[in-house]
């Protein structure tokens, strides 16, 4: 009897050689770092270079911060990935009356350059790959690290890293959106554009399934609603003018790893071979770069549990191992405690141990993909890839992803399936260990880690001072000539610069954008 997986597809108990018969493995494979990519992206993968071990991070103010990336750093961590609070990720400054409450909480408080220098203060940008989880004000965030990196003395073209800066996926699944869907398209473009010219080494873009999965996508409908949104930002900047090969290879992508470790594998195996017939066949790309579908894995939030927390350090091992075993080029595992709170300076270096035993005492480093040629894994890659092509004809025929979303396609399909896990968890039938099955009689007390609420005061402080110290005629005049390009057709990221470097504010600058642009309304149906 076969075992349904995650995305309602069988697991057979054994597979044998009919499972791969008419299977063409120079179809189907290619060579690893050749088209189409199933095997991976470089021909050497984890034999080269291990994969990037970049811990997302972030919460207080930027001292509070800064001190804790230092820690990574000092830890061993290759890559630094910068976690927002919501005020800064929703375009507010920290003394608004909507951030009250919620200033460093998530994330840090980032309210114009002066955070930004402490942020980074003593971290050389030309030395580390910086990752920014920031969508709607993404400009304004890589702005402030090009100019922060500038007054280091470190020119643009040497800055690498990623802005997460896909709004598509805030509209499905995680909220932080501020335009409507039509000038954040244009924001994106207006980005690509800029980091052709002047960042060429940035990734514009982190094309994200995390979030849909952890609102309940199952694995083909995360990567058949990520690609779906990744051909739209194509189109999109096609249709700006640019050639794709002018953008396609800074385009990248971002993947949860559940803790079922085969269909996880068999699920990136899949995405990146039809990434890579996507752009070569519908937008005729030729640059190879054009056509690999370059990924960071987070480990599955959702499936932490607060009960018997330290339960947890096994389940992110394992799916930590089904990201490296799918080929990620970058990798957060989650703290043990973060069911419960903020991860505390141990359990978040614990998680980066979890990564260094995998690379370094474990032999998935020894040789390229695996599980290629596996039956099983085949196969299972055939069929998740064949689901997610389907999900993706859907969303064609309701127009697109932008289409789609405006019609709640996504949301609904991703929420019909949260509550089917959620009936299977409730009745037993998925077994969450140590909540419906091997539970204790009492659970173990723990001390989890509280971000100091003063920490609003402080920001508020530092906000006061800044305005009473810059130059209110400067600041107006590159907030005026940023509306005047918002409402025509010129690049916004150049007077945005501008203004940042005058010390506007995030919330000031996103609210010239929102004076010109408005904010967008989910129009929910249900
Ligand atoms: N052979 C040859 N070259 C290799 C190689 C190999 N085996 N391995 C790596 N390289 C080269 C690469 O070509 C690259 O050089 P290039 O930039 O000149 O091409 C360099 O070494 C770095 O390698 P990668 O680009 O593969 O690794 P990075 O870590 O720099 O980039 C990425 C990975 C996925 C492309 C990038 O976009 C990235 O870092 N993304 C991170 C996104 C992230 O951290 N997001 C956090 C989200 S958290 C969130 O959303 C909120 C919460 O709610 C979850």
């Amino acid at each position: 009897m076969a075992r349904e997986s995650e995305s309602g597809l069988p697991i057979e108990p054994v597979y044998g050689p009919d499972a791969l018969k008419d299977w063409d493995p120079a179809e189907k494979l290619g060579e690893p770092g050749a088209y189409p990519f199933t095997r991976g992206v470089y021909p050497t993968m984890y034999t080269g270079r291990p994969w990037t071990m970049r811990q997302y991070a972030g919460f207080g103010t930027a001292t509070e911060s800064n001190a804790r990336y230092k820690q990574l750093i000092e830890a061993g961590t290759m890559g630094l990935s910068v976690a927002f609070d919501l005020p800064t990720q929703m375009g507010h400054d920290s003394d608004a009356p909507i951030a009250h409450g919620e200033v460093g909480k998530v994330g840090v408080a980032i309210d114009s350059i002066d955070d930004m220098r402490v942020l980074f203060d003593g971290i050389p940008l030309d030395k580390v790959s910086t990752s920014m989880t920031i969508n709607a004000p993404a400009a304004l965030l890589l702005l402030l690290y090009q100019l922060v990196a500038e007054e280091q003395g470190v020119t643009a073209d040497r800055l690498t890293g990623t802005i997460q800066n896909d709004v598509l996926k805030e509209y499905i699944a995680r909220g932080t959106y501020i335009f409507p869907p039509k000038p954040s398209l244009r924001l994106i473009a207006d980005i690509f554009k800029y980091c052709r010219a002047e960042i060429p080494k940035w990734n514009t873009i982190s094309i994200s399934g995390y979030h849909m999965a952890e609102a309940g996508a199952s694995p083909a409908q995360e990567i058949a609603f990520t690609l779906a949104n990744g051909i739209e930002y194509v189109r999109t900047a096609v249709a700006a003018g640019m050639d794709v090969d002018d953008f396609a290879p800074r385009l990248s992508f971002f993947f949860v790893a559940r803790t079922t470790i085969l269909e996880e594998v068999a699920k990136f195996r899949a995405a990146r071979r039809i990434w890579a017939r996507v752009m070569k066949e519908e937008f005729g790309a030729r640059n190879p770069k054009s056509m690999m579908l370059r990924f960071h894995t987070q480990t599955a939030g959702v499936q932490l549990t607060a009960q018997q927390p330290e339960v947890n350090l096994v389940r992110v091992a394992v799916q930590g191992l089904a990201a490296v075993l799918g080929g990620t080029q970058s990798l957060h595992t989650n703290a043990f405690d973060e069911a419960i709170a903020l991860p505390t300076d141990k359990s978040a270096r614990l998680a980066l141990r979890t990564q260094q035993v995998l690379a370094h005492e474990t032999d998935v480093t020894a040789t390229v993909d695996p599980f290629a040629g596996s039956y099983a894994v085949e196969r299972m890659t055939d069929d998740v890839e064949e689901a997610a092509l389907e999900l993706m004809r859907k969303v064609e025929e309701l127009g697109g992803a932008v289409n789609a979303i405006e019609r709640g396609f996504q949301k609904q399909e991703i929420e019909r399936n949260a509550y089917r896990i959620a009936q299977e968890t409730d009745s037993g039938e998925r077994v969450v260990v140590g909540v419906n099955r091997f539970q204790l009689d009492e659970e173990e007390p723990y001390e989890p880690l509280r971000v100091d609420p003063a920490i609003e005061i402080r920001q508020a402080e530092r906000l006061a001072r800044l305005r009473a110290e810059r130059d209110r005629t400067a600041v107006e005049t590159a907030l005026s000539a940023l509306r005047k390009a918002a409402a025509g057709e010129d690049n916004v990221l150049y007077p945005m610069r501008e203004a940042l470097r005058a010390r506007a504010t995030v919330g000031e600058v996103c609210n010239a954008l929102r004076e010109v642009w408005g904010t967008h309304v989910p129009n929910d149906t249900f």
